[in-house]
């Protein structure tokens, strides 16, 4: 799909690797200027390789958790580029494979940090740069939220509140803001290979074929299946597209996918 989005400028949360980088290259390629945030250095490599391929990114750190850093983040980047149309709310963290207990067992940092990343970032960033947007009558924001979001699942008690909060933040915020020429929607990725899922699930055959026997396409997704999905829903042939969560999981979540 290729849509218009020359002269916008994007800002792309957690755009270091993963889902935020193929959306970052994704936003580029269409023609918008790419604002890549994210709390590693190695952002810059994701610029780099905007810039290679044609397109014009620069690297804004900052912590999406913490409300003085994306503030700071904002206003850096009105400075540098001007006025933000497209936000993409992509930076998220889970537990790792040791991190997962029952809620009876779940420690506060671990709560916490989930929380603050997932659920608190998500607010942060969308305030900050939705007043702008109210007051020049135009744009859009996506965040990627989960299917655990909408299902969830044991042991993942704090990723699993912070996605379905940060789903129903999206359609309220929706309502709020229709009315100013303002769209927000969501998006719920499935498993999705990246490096690491690559190290979680799929070196391991065994896991892989247990996760993906819930997978009617029988595959983990692509991080350009998402990008695709949010190239989309910013673009103007979406315009009559807010309050929505756009599901992109091979079928994970449309019933179970074996009998028993
Ligand atoms: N990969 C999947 O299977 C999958 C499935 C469902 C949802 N998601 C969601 O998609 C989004 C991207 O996931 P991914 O798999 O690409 O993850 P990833 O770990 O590959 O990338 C996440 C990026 O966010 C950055 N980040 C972490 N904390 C941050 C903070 N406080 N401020 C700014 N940046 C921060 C990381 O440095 C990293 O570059 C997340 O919101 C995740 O929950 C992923």
């Amino acid at each position: 799909m290729k849509v218009d989005l020359q002269g916008r400028i994007a800002v792309v949360t957690g755009a270091a690797g993963g889902i935020g980088r193929a959306i970052a290259l994704l936003l580029s390629e269409n023609g918008a200027t790419v604002a890549v945030n994210d709390v590693s250095d190695r952002g810059v490599e994701t610029c780099r390789e905007i810039e290679k391929r044609g397109g014009v990114a620069k690297f804004f750190p900052g912590d999406v958790g913490n409300a003085e850093s994306v503030n700071a983040m904002a206003a850096a980047v009105e400075q540098d580029l001007g006025p933000v149309d497209i936000l993409i709310n992509n930076a998220g963290i889970n537990t790792g494979k040791d991190g997962r207990h029952p809620v009876h067992e779940f420690g506060d940092a671990a709560w916490r940090r989930i929380l603050s990343i997932d659920l608190d970032g998500v607010f942060f960033c969308s305030r900050v740069f939705s007043g702008g947007m109210v007051k020049r009558g135009r744009g859009v924001i996506v965040n990627i939220g989960s299917v655990l979001g909408l299902v969830p699942i044991r042991l993942q008690c704090a990723y699993s509140a912070a996605k379905a909060g940060m789903l129903n933040f999206t359609r309220s915020h929706a309502l709020e803001v229709g009315g100013y020429g303002v769209r927000v929607n969501g998006v719920a990725p499935g498993s999705i290979l990246t490096e690491g899922t690559k190290d979680l699930f799929y070196k391991d055959k065994q896991l892989s074929e247990s996760l993906l026997s819930h997978v009617p396409l029988a595959r983990p997704g692509d991080t350009k299946d998402i990008a695709n999905a949010v190239l989309f829903l910013v673009s103007d042939e979406a315009s009559y597209v807010t309050g929505h969560v756009l599901v992109v999981d091979g079928g994970w979540t449309a019933g179970f996918a074996r009998e028993w």
